[in-house]
């Protein structure tokens, strides 16, 4: 199973996750979902025809730009490598990934990749189940040969949104090792002192409101 990401002209990206029959005239529709904040809806609908076809100017109204997939077995050895420079801590890289096996979250969690239109893996990250509307998300890493390209802030947004749809309102936390506006601009807020337990890896979650006892309790077992 895997998911088409989509840039439409006016430059917002799409995840398309399916197509579906009218229940009228059974024409099949795109149905598509945003990646970006949009007030007026996040789920949308279009005729096939319409969301495949080509503008006046020659331009095609959605141009497919990666997919996003369940990452499998046999993908596990080159997306762990994508956080090698950053989490090898001296080991070699066989015993790194090897490493994994031994991992809580990794043996607990569901990872998900992007890759490029040809198939060639990009990008990963892990999403933990913590409880109904309660996700983690981890080991979001890139390629070092493909970074500074998107690839992450599409993969987090694409699964995000991916979960939204499938699980309704769903609230995600994170541990960011990079600057907290990377995540900020896909909805997460810095949490409150008291929640920093891990610093200098950054506690944040999606959501005005304060975390509940429970999703405390979710974040303390994070690692
Ligand atoms: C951090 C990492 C996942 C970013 O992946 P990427 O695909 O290169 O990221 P993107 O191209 O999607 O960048 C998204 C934004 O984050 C910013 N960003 C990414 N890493 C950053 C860093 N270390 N410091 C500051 N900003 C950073 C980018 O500049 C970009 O912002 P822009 O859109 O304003 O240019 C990648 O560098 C990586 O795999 N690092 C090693 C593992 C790691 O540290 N993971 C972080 C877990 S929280």
């Amino acid at each position: 199973m895997s998911w088409t990401l989509y840039r439409h002209y006016k430059g917002n990206h799409y995840l398309r996750l399916g197509v579906g029959a009218h229940s009228e005239d059974l024409s099949p529709h795109v149905v598509y979902r945003c990646l970006y904040d949009n007030p007026e809806a996040r789920t949308w609908v279009r005729p096939q025809g319409m969301f495949e076809e080509t503008l006046e100017d020659g331009r095609p109204r959605f141009t497919p730009v990666a997919r996003v997939r369940l990452v499998q077995p046999e993908d596990h050895a080159t997306v762990l490598a994508f956080g090698y420079d950053a989490w090898g801590e001296g080991k070699t890289l066989a015993e790194f990934i090897a490493g994994y096996d031994q991992s809580r979250n990794h043996l607990r969690g569901t990872r998900y990749l992007l890759e490029t239109l040809e198939g060639v893996p990009v990008a990963g990250l892990n999403t933990l189940r913590f409880r109904q509307g309660l996700m983690g998300l981890a080991s979001v890493a890139t390629d070092p040969a493909h970074r500074d390209q998107g690839h992450s802030a599409l993969l987090v947004r694409a699964v995000m949104e991916l979960h939204r749809f499938l699980h309704g309102d769903v609230r995600f936390l994170l541990f960011s090792e990079v600057p907290p506006s990377v995540y900020e601009r896909h909805g997460f807020r810095v949490l409150p002192a008291e929640h920093q337990r891990f610093l200098p890896s950054v506690a944040m979650a999606t959501g005005e409101a304060p975390l509940s006892a429970a999703e405390a309790e979710a974040l303390k077992a994070y690692f």
